[in-house]
């Protein structure tokens, strides 16, 4: 019975959040050294106050972010608030913050170190949870963290955290690097889930490309057949229904706009057709990684990225049908460090 209602409650609290994010959701291309760096003032009075030394670590010639300045801002500020107040009384007080450019995920990692009391095994799953606090009562809502995981997922991101208790904790965020191109062909994002649609059609806008959506097959096949395409990410949910009504859309049109099908089924009409038509197979959960691969199978290197000199790197993408399956959010940084434990899942 409580633990029905505490569901329930943090289902009412998770619908407020992202209803309060909507609100105001207005996305441009953002700076994120500056934007870090004007988080970073709002504290220079504690910092100093508390002793805290403070470390930027921004990479030179970072592409942006597309991102509503005053969220991304407020998921800072609470990675932040949480560093400070895991560092109260501790003999060494460093805060280090820094962004690079993850070439594999077409992505800016920002990441969020501390050198505070860090956070034990148990509780480590558990700290984007809403109402999850450690703090005394009056203290902390435990709603901080939970904000922050929904404004980096509301931009197609990841979050992932290391620990290790007593020795500090990092916070790393994956956010999809703005790199636009001059097509003006658009996406199609098909899926019934609608929080699935949102997710990769975020990841996708990221990234700077033109996105459709649709919420059934119909709708889907519809648009598909309008054309100006440049690639259909397709849920197999969509297909189930009618599995040779696609066949004959493709059919008709040559086949020749490539297909992403997003399916967890390995076996039935859907897989087979998967198998036939789909230039990468997306299974769950979806990450940022295993989109970007699919997306560089999908679309032709012409197309493709700013032209910054690494983002070509990543091109090594089997067209056949790639199983891109579950990565973890390992990074150099989080395995080479003897200190970090743990390396942090990205969630
Ligand atoms: N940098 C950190 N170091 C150690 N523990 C942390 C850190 N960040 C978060 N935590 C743990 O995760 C819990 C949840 O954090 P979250 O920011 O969601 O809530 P809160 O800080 O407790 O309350 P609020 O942010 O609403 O004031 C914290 O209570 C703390 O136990
Ligand atoms: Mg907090």
């Amino acid at each position: 019975r409580i633990a029905e209602e505490s569901e329930r409650a943090a289902r009412i609290v998770r619908n407020l959040l992202a209803f309060a994010r909507r609100q105001t959701a207005e996305r441009s291309p953002q700076d994120v050294a500056d934007l870090f760096t004007r988080v970073l003032a709002l504290r220079t009075y504690e910092f100093r106050l508390n002793g805290v030394d403070v470390e930027m670590a921004f990479e030179r010639g970072l592409p942006r972010v597309l991102a509503d300045a005053g969220q991304l801002q407020q998921a800072l500020l609470n990675l932040v608030l949480n560093a400070e107040q895991a560092m109260r009384g501790r003999a060494t007080r460093r805060l280090e913050v820094g962004a690079s450019y993850v070439a594999d995920a077409g992505a800016v990692q920002i990441t969020v170190s501390d050198t505070g009391h860090g956070i034990e095994d148990g509780n480590l799953g558990r700290v984007f949870d809403p109402f999850f606090t450690t703090r005394d009562v009056g203290e902390g809502t435990g709603l901080g963290l939970s904000i922050c995981y929904g404004i980096v997922r509301d931009h197609g991101g990841q979050i992932a955290v290391d620990s290790q208790v007593g020795v500090g904790t990092t916070f790393a965020l994956l956010l999809p690097a703005y790199m636009p191109t001059a097509a003006n062909e658009e996406l199609l994002v098909a899926h019934t889930e609608q929080g699935e649609r949102d997710y990769v059609a975020a990841m996708l806008a990221g990234w700077g490309f033109g996105v459709a959506f649709a919420d059934n097959a119909s709708a889907a096949l519809a648009r598909y057949r309008a054309g100006n395409l440049g690639a259909i990410f397709i849920d197999g949910g969509i297909v189930a229904g009618d599995v040779d009504a696609w066949r004959a859309a493709r059919q008709a049109k040559g086949g020749s706009i490539p297909l992403v099908l997003t399916s967890g089924a390995a076996q039935g009409d859907v897989a087979k057709f998967g198998r036939e038509q789909a230039v990468a197979l997306l299974t769950p959960p979806i990450e940022l990684r295993t989109v970007r691969a699919a997306v560089q199978a999908a679309l032709s290197h012409d197309d493709f990225g700013d032209g910054r000199a690494d983002a070509n790197e990543t091109s090594g993408v089997d067209a056949a049908p790639a199983e891109a399956g579950r990565r973890t959010g390992s990074t150099e940084d989080s395995t080479s460090q003897s200190g970090v434990s743990r390396t942090g899942e990205y969630v």
